[in-house]
């Protein structure tokens, strides 16, 4: 057979994602691109890879073998490619790094001092919501994830580095605002914004109320902390958020941290692989340079 590794990438992709148009933006190509590649191994293979089911597509059983060599072949490249960067005993070579959306505003600074020490390393960096960061650990995708609430799993080897604090944020005029050991029910008499199903911070904030038996229906869910933190500073409600993602706006006044019980939830950000992944020599020196100087950077208190 005659098989590119470029196919073979394109096509592990598709059937990961089980979708052309997923895996042609994964790989910053046009979805006629990827359909013509798909098109040639199938002629290579002399039987049919795909079969289309309605709207979605599956893994005919030639496919399903395809895709078990793939991703062993391309494992197998990846694994060579460090392997040689090893010989050669240089800190370079790709990084690939996905970041809950939230860890946007202090992961960059992190990076750009990495980078300083070691400007050959290219990284790559992906932000998402925890639940496609959970995904993308499970099937190995990246060096390190970086998230806030790790799930527990024998599979995943995470490391503690910066403290993730997590409190109600609201209009620095909020008439709760200097109110002292606010009752949590309290919050429910408020408009209340609130991130998607699937965001890291979504997940422990309804894990708290799930504890204290409550449920607050959101006013309004938005998709990124971003727009959360324009919301409440336009007056639309309280949130819940990472204080790193506000802490421009606690600063200048724009906002402010409620005193409320149980609050704020104090937690890690951690740095996540699959046990039993091989790191790069890249990737162990960014785990180790993330554990030892991330608080000193961020000039952040942190204990381990
Ligand atoms: P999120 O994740 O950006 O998806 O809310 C934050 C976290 O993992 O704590």
């Amino acid at each position: 057979m005659h098989l590119t590794l470029q196919q073979l990438k394109l096509f592990e992709a598709v059937s990961r994602l089980s979708s052309y148009t997923r895996a042609a933006e994964e790989l910053f190509l046009t979805q006629p691109a990827v359909s013509i590649q798909i098109k040639r191994l199938e002629e290579q293979a002399g039987l049919g890879l795909f079969e289309q089911v309605g709207k979605k597509i599956f893994l005919t059983p030639a496919g399903k073998e395809m895709y078990a060599a793939s991703v062993d072949i391309l494992t197998r490249v990846k694994e060579l490619k460090i392997a040689i960067d090893e010989l050669e005993g240089s800190i370079k070579g790709s990084l690939q790094v996905s970041v809950v959306t939230t860890a946007k505003y202090f992961l960059p600074n992190l990076l750009g001092s990495f980078l300083q020490l070691y400007p050959e390393v290219e990284p790559k960096l992906k932000f998402t919501n925890r639940a496609r960061i959970l995904d993308r650990l499970m099937n190995n995708e990246d060096d390190f994830v970086i998230m806030g609430q790790v799930p527990e799993d024998d599979h995943l080897e995470a490391y503690p580095f910066l403290n993730n604090i997590i409190g109600i944020v609201a209009p620095a005029d909020h008439p709760l605002a200097n109110k002292k050991n606010i009752a949590i029910e309290e919050l429910t008499n408020h408009r209340f914004l609130n991130r998607e199903i699937g965001s890291g911070t979504r997940y422990v904030f309804d894990k708290l109320l799930e504890e204290h038996g409550l449920k607050i229906e959101p006013y309004m869910e938005l998709g990124s902390s971003e727009a959360l933190k324009q919301a409440v500073m336009a007056g639309l409600g309280i949130t819940a958020l990472s204080v790193h993602s506000v802490q421009l706006e606690l600063e200048v006044n724009k906002l402010t941290i409620l005193d409320v019980q149980g609050f704020p939830l104090k937690r890690r950000w951690y740095v996540v692989h699959l046990k039993g992944r091989k790191l790069s020599l890249v990737g162990r020196t960014f785990l180790d340079f993330i554990l030892k100087e991330s608080h000193q950077i961020l000039g952040e208190e942190y204990e381990e």
